[in-house]
């Protein structure tokens, strides 16, 4: 417990962008919801997915998270929560915990964590000292070096980026492995349980391997074009990444750019099926498909029936599926993540494109254009999660605030724990 008042910034430094703050081992922000109002003190991270508020904005007097656009009034309250609705009420653990008071005396923002005897800072004729630095985030989270992950199939490059004859160092679990064609054969140094082409990728399994592949029935269907984009590095672990994939709240938030729209903040809960190593989720939506031919010559309206299917695999495997139903066609986007150290992750995303059944296959331009759109997509992605900071995923249920559109998050973290423990199982048999 801290008790008393700590100076923590100078008041000019303070306006309506949040300051990271630290006292006495605490991390908090300070902000004025109005230009020129009052100090506000925040806790540093958001209750939801622990994003850190130094990244939110004022918006209407409020406090906005950057991730998932949850608003916070004075009183630390969240007065909005985007999925839920304008009608939905957000449950109590949505409120911050706030510090007892922040006052603004000599020129500095003083902060009381505890409540303290004296209600007023101190008198001080003197500057007082700079506040200490934020400490960094604390709690168990499962990061890229868990060692469970021993025991998956993991991508680690595209075999395309494997000549024949030729060698490739990468990454993985936080060591260097050297890959090398040999003919069909693919060799790895130090030696691994298995090296092997899947997808288009070389995977690698450093030991017996307890994952459930992901099934990719368009890989072999004839009526699918396939395109790679060239793969991206995120600065932080992997399971967030596998979370903002599956999150279907984001959008207007991180993808205002893009795909978001603000009208679609709303998000009721998936249906969830737990599958072997993962689930799937399968849901029927009204949106706007402009990419439809039909839709510029007046043969079909532009907001059709679309079914978007989620299949994930432990630890790191995502496919997305969404089909058409008016049209016929189907868009499959796969994310499959490799965990190079505790700050890095390689993702590979690939798309396979159909126009439907007794249609051509889709022009060249076409899937240029969807890559072109994905690729900026995750790029807003990987923003967001630089941003985030933190160094994995909560699989404690009582670390994080989940609401009803969480629902495949929810899944993802009880898949992650199961395979935690299959692996951990494992090791301890080897
Ligand atoms: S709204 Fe803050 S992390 Fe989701
Ligand atoms: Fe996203």
């Amino acid at each position: 417990m801290t008790t008393g008042w700590f100076p923590v910034a100078r008041t000019t430094e303070v306006g309506t962008t949040p300051v990271p703050v630290g006292v006495g081992g605490q991390a908090y922000v300070v902000v004025r919801l109005r230009p020129g109002g009052e100090v506000s003190a925040f806790p540093a991270r958001c209750p939801h997915r622990l994003v850190p508020l130094a990244a939110g904005s004022v918006v209407d007097g409020r406090l906005q998270c950057p991730a998932h656009g949850w608003r916070f009034d004075s009183d630390g309250r969240c007065v909005d929560l985007p999925s839920m609705g304008p009608h939905g009420t957000p449950p109590p653990r949505a409120d911050l915990s706030m510090p007892w008071a922040v006052e603004e005396r000599h020129g500095w923002v003083w902060l009381a964590p505890e409540r303290t005897a004296t209600h007023v800072p101190p008198r001080v004729t003197a500057a007082p000292e700079p506040a200490p630095a934020p400490p960094d985030p604390e709690g168990a989270a499962f990061d890229n070096l868990d060692p469970s992950l021993e025991h998956a199939w993991h991508p680690v490059a595209l075999s395309r980026e494997l000549r024949p004859g030729g060698w490739l160092q990468v990454r993985l679990l936080g060591r260097n492995w050297t890959l090398r064609r040999d003919g069909d054969a693919l060799v790895a140094d130090p030696p691994a349980f298995g090296v092997r082409e899947r997808l288009g990728l070389i995977w690698l399994a450093p030991s017996e391997p307890a994952d459930v592949p992901l099934e990719v029935p368009e890989d072999v269907d004839r009526r699918f074009v396939t395109d790679w984009m060239q793969p991206v590095r995120s600065p932080g672990p992997a399971g967030p990444l596998a979370d903002t994939f599956l999150d279907a709240t984001h959008g207007p938030f991180v993808h205002a750019a893009t795909i978001g729209l603000p009208d679609q903040a709303e998000v009721g809960p998936a249906p969830v099926t737990i599958e072997p190593g993962g689930f799937s989720s399968v849901r029927e939506q009204w949106c706007d498909n402009p990419l439809d031919p039909e839709v510029a010559t007046g043969g079909r309206p532009l907001r059709q029936r679309r079914r978007t299917t989620y299949t994930y695999r432990a630890p790191f495997q995502l496919r997305l599926r969404q089909d058409f139903l008016d049209s016929g066609a189907t868009t499959t986007i796969l994310y499959l993540l490799q965990p190079e150290d505790l700050d890095s992750t390689r993702i590979y995303v690939v798309l396979l494109l159909s126009s439907g059944p007794g249609q051509p296959l889709p022009l060249r331009a076409d899937v240029s254009g969807q890559v072109a759109l994905q690729k900026r997509i995750l790029e807003e992605d990987v923003r967001s999660q630089a941003a985030l900071a933190v160094p994995g995923l909560p699989l404690d249920p009582r670390d994080e605030v989940h609401v009803p559109a969480d629902r495949l998050g929810i899944a993802l973290r009880q898949a992650l724990c199961d395979f935690m423990v299959v692996g951990r199982r494992q090791q301890a048999a080897a």
